[in-house]
C-alpha cells in the first residue's frame, strides 16, 4: 500500500493502490500546468451537481485531460475546490482503474483478457502487443505513443475479443489486426473504431468524460454523436428467439397481487415483460410469480414453512408489445 505523494495526510492509505502516484521530478517538470482555466472548468462541473462533491469523478477526468493522469497537483486542486482532504480525493482516484497514476501515452490501449475474450485469444493479443511495445501492463512505450493495459471485461463480450483505444471499440480482433492497429497508432494514424465516434486521444476522451466537448466545433461533435454503430452480434439472440417464437418468462411481480398493488407497481415503472407471449418449451408457468423453481415450503432449511404461493391470476400492468423497439443503446 502506498500513501498519496504530496498529501498532507501522507500516511493515509486506501489499501487499494498497489502502485504509487508518479511524482518524480522529471515527470512533474514535463507536465503542462493546471491553469486558472482548469480551475474555472472544475467549478463549472461542480455547478452541475446539487452536492459539489458529486463532481469529483468528472473533475478527475478533467485533470487527466490536461496532465494525462491524476497528478499530485490535480489531487490538490480537487481537494481545494471541493473542501475535501487530499486523502479523500486519493481514495477515490486510486479506486477506479480509469484514473491513472502515472502519465498516460498519447493513446491508451486496453486489451480485454477476461473470460470470453481470453478464450478467443485476448491474452495472446496482450502478449503480442506487450512484446511489440516492450512494455507490460500499465506501462508506456518509450516513444510516449501508447500506454498498454489489460482490462477486465470491456462490456462488449458479444464482440470478443475486443481491444479499446481511448475507450473506443475495435471489435473481434486477432493478434495480427491488433498489432496493425497499434503500429498505426505509433505512426500517428487514427484508424476508425469498429463502431461509434472517431478516435481522438486519451486527453481528448478524458475531456469528453469530464463533460466538455473534445471536438473543435459543433459539426464535428454532432458527427461523433451520430457516428454509425453496429448491434449485429448483440441482437443475434433476439433474432433467434423471434424465429423460434420464444420469449423471456414473465417478471416476478411481488407487489402486484391486487389491483392497487398492480397500479403501484406500474406507477413505479415496473413492466411485466411479454405477459401474453408463449413460454419456451419445457418451461412451466407454475412458478411465474415466485421467481423461483423451489416449491413453497421446500426451501432448504425450512420445515415446510415456506411462503404461501401467490395467485398468478392477478392482472398485470400494461405490457409493451414484443415488437416494440427498445431504447437504442450505444456502447455495451
Ligand atoms: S470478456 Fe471481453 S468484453 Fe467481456
Amino acid at each position: 500500500m502506498s500513501a498519496l505523494p504530496g498529501s498532507a495526510e501522507g500516511t493515509a492509505v486506501t489499501g487499494l493502490d498497489s502502485s504509487p502516484v508518479d511524482s518524480s521530478p522529471e515527470t512533474l517538470a514535463d507536465l503542462p500546468p493546471l491553469t486558472e482555466q482548469t480551475r474555472l472548468e472544475a467549478r463549472e462541473i461542480m455547478a452541475r451537481y446539487p452536492q459539489a462533491r458529486s463532481a469529483l469523478l468528472p473533475m478527475l477526468h478533467l485533470v487527466q485531460s490536461v496532465q494525462g493522469y491524476v497528478s499530485p497537483e490535480g489531487v490538490t486542486l480537487c481537494a481545494e475546490e471541493l473542501g475535501l482532504t487530499k486523502a479523500e480525493v486519493g481514495a477515490v482516484a486510486t479506486f477506479y482503474t480509469m484514473y491513472k497514476r502515472s502519465p498516460t501515452g498519447r493513446h491508451l490501449v486496453s486489451v480485454c483478457t477476461n473470460t470470453l475474450c481470453n478464450v478467443l485469444g485476448g491474452q495472446r493479443i496482450m502478449d503480442a502487443l506487450s512484446a511489440d511495445l516492450g512494455v507490460h501492463h500499465n506501462e508506456t512505450a518509450p516513444d510516449g505513443s501508447v500506454t498498454l493495459e489489460h482490462a477486465e471485461c470491456l462490456a462488449a463480450c458479444d464482440y470478443a475479443p475486443v481491444v479499446t483505444v481511448d475507450y473506443e471499440f475495435y471489435d473481434q480482433q486477432d493478434v495480427e489486426s491488433a498489432r496493425e492497429l497499434v503500429a498505426a497508432l505509433r505512426r500517428g494514424e487514427k484508424p476508425h473504431p469498429t463502431r461509434g465516434a472517431p478516435l481522438s486521444d486519451f486527453r481528448g476522451i478524458s475531456r469528453q468524460l469530464a463533460g466538455f466537448s473534445q471536438w473543435a466545433d459543433a459539426g464535428a461533435e454532432a458527427a461523433a454523436v451520430d457516428a454509425p454503430w453496429s448491434a449485429g452480434p448483440t441482437l443475434i439472440g433476439v433474432h433467434l428467439a423471434d424465429e423460434r417464437g420464444e420469449a423471456a418468462p414473465p417478471m416476478p411481480r411481488a407487489s402486484a397481487t391486487s389491483s392497487s398493488g398492480g397500479e403501484a407497481a406500474e406507477a413505479a415503472g415496473i413492466e411485466s415483460a411479454q405477459r401474453g407471449a408463449p413460454e419456451p418449451s419445457g418451461r412451466s408457468l407454475a412458478d411465474a410469480n415466485d421467481g423461483t423453481d423451489t416449491p413453497a415450503g421446500t426451501e432448504p432449511g425450512t420445515s415446510g414453512q415456506g411462503p404461501a404461493a401467490r395467485p398468478r391470476s392477478a392482472p398485470g400492468p400494461a405490457t409493451r408489445p414484443r415488437s416494440a423497439p427498445g431504447p437504442a443503446t450505444g456502447k455495451a
